[in-house]
């Protein structure tokens, strides 16, 4: 799908579908009255009939029948003028190409926002419009017949339409930012989406090598034999009960001084979470394959960070494992030695995914980082305790805390805040080992990041808990089911504003 910026006056433009933005009771702008004359009143009257006020993701369609070059009209409401953000703007993009997407059309026009004539913003909203269309775009196809693939309808180009007073270039280069996160994003979302006999912890790597040479990243890769003389205890010790071997995977973006302390992204890559032996139970296991959507975050905002040249130092961790039952399983009882050289008695195998982040996390210390931020698919208990509409943040600097939450707001990503008080740390005391992979029942998520805690000492750290966010049963504006690619813009928009908040 082509898309492309062009100066014009909305009503003017031949296209297959005009789509316009309308914000609640805006319906007197002029260009709206214009075009409610020339479809004879139609407009005032799906306002009158309370059919279309311009509210948050309404939408109606006119065909001006020869009135207009446009031979169909797609309103979408964009909610009050006041109240508007840029997601939004996004997700009321997401919503008409969701509508036009149905239709098998030619070319079609954004125009989106109505309010094009400030100019200040117009950048942000232009990017906001691509990023909503691209990512509404977005199916997970690659296993589907070519007659089913055939099948699925998308416009064939897209022209986004600014007005007299835009800036064209900088809307352009607003649109290509947009091409290359929602690449990222893509990126993401496939390696979530797919199915755990392909996905493998080798797949994972090679993904991460598709990354690199698609892009200036540099990947670094650590195989069993070297992960056990290093002596990753706990991210082999859940590995053990696969015949697929773990790695760790390192990916490297130079953008800024040398010497420049980098910022450290780590995400979980379990490519199938199955509980090990303690087995999860069957309804929904299929989702586990999801367990790696940390690590699938990693490497889309790394290769986001290279794609938009970053000016920073970064480095992105993924360890990847593989959490099965067999008779080379780890067990419940068994003492692990991890790489920071604490001892872990595992209480539940399927606690797996903070074992594994222990080590990356202690490894990481090696980066001499400025700050650490790792997202984890990591407790059932997150979607328990914040649904599908957040993810979990917590950490041991409030500064760095609060402006993951603003990328939160900003992004359309949205976190939430736990508490990590040092009272958590009673439940995972353990008798026989330093410290245990599980904290009982209540405060699931909390028990789970106060572990993780214990592995991210003496750095600025905050953990992600991204169990409800990472994975959507239903589509939404400008997210189809299944993998959403959760973390990447909410940590672009985070790297992008280091400057000023941390
Ligand atoms: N990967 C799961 C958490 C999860 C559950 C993510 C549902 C997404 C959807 C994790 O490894 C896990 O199994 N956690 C356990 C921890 C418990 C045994 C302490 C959980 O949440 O039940
Ligand atoms: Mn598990
Ligand atoms: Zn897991």
């Amino acid at each position: 799908m082509e898309i492309k910026i062009r100066k014009a006056s909305p009503l003017d433009v031949k296209t297959a579908c005009l789509v316009i933005g309308v914000y609640e009771k805006g319906l007197s702008e002029p260009l709206l009255k214009e075009l409610d004359q020339k479809l004879g009143g139609l407009l005032r009257q799906a306002q009158r009939n309370e059919e279309f006020t311009g509210k948050n993701s309404e939408h109606i369609l006119f065909q001006p029948a020869g009135h207009l070059p446009a031979e169909r009209v797609l309103l979408i409401g964009l909610g009050p003028k006041a109240e508007s953000t840029l997601e939004k703007i996004r997700q009321a993009a997401g919503i008409a190409m969701q509508q036009v997407a149905g239709k098998k059309l030619g070319q079609v026009a954004f125009a989106l926002p109505l309010g094009a004539e400030e100019k200040d913003d117009s950048a942000a909203h232009i990017q906001a419009t691509a990023e909503g269309i691209l990512l509404a775009a977005y199916r997970f196809d690659q296993f589907l017949g070519e007659k089913a693939k055939a099948s699925r309808k998308l416009p064939k180009a897209v022209t986004v339409v600014i007005g007299k007073a835009h800036d064209k270039q900088a809307c352009e280069s607003a649109l290509e930012k947009a091409q290359k996160l929602s690449r990222a994003v893509v990126v993401a979302r496939d390696l979530v989406n797919a199915p755990g006999n392909i996905k493998s912890p080798a797949y994972l790597v090679e993904q991460a090598q598709v990354a690199a040479a698609e892009s200036t990243l540099k990947c670094k890769v650590l195989n069993k034999k070297k992960l056990s003389e290093e002596g990753f205890g706990a991210l082999l010790g859940v590995a053990q009960g696969s015949i697929r071997e773990p790695y760790l995977i390192v990916l490297d973006h130079q953008g800024g001084n040398k010497g420049e302390q980098p910022v450290v992204l780590v995400g979980k890559g379990v490519t199938f979470d199955s509980g090990g032996i303690s087995l999860k139970p069957g309804e929904k296991m299929d989702e586990m394959k999801m367990d790696m959507a940390g690590g699938a975050a990693v490497i889309g905002t790394m290769l986001a960070a290279a794609l938009l040249e970053l000016p920073i130092n970064l480095v992105g961790i993924v360890p990847t494992v593989e959490n099965m039952p067999s008779g080379t399983a780890y067990r419940p009882g068994d003492i692990l030695t991890s790489l920071s050289g604490q001892t872990i008695e595992v209480l539940n195998t399927d606690a797996e995914g903070r074992l594994i982040l222990a080590d990356a996390l202690t490894y990481a210390k090696r980066y001499e980082p400025k700050l650490v931020i790792d997202l984890a698919t990591l407790t059932g208990a997150c979607i328990i305790a914040l649904g599908h509409q957040a993810t979990a943040v917590l950490g041991n600097d409030q500064k760095l805390v609060q402006s993951l939450l603003d990328a939160g707001e900003a992004s359309g990503e949205r976190l939430w805040q736990l508490p990590l008080w040092d009272d958590y740390d009673q439940q995972i005391k353990s008798d026989v080992a330093d410290v245990k992979n599980t904290g009982g029942r209540p405060a699931g998520t909390i028990t789970a990041a106060a572990f993780l805690k214990k592995f991210a000492g003496d750095f600025r750290w905050a953990h992600l808990d991204i169990a409800g966010t990472a994975w959507s049963d239903q589509s939404q504006s400008y997210t189809s089911k299944g993998g959403t690619g959760v973390g990447v813009r909410l940590l672009v928009t985070f790297l992008q504003n280091l400057d000023t908040t941390t």
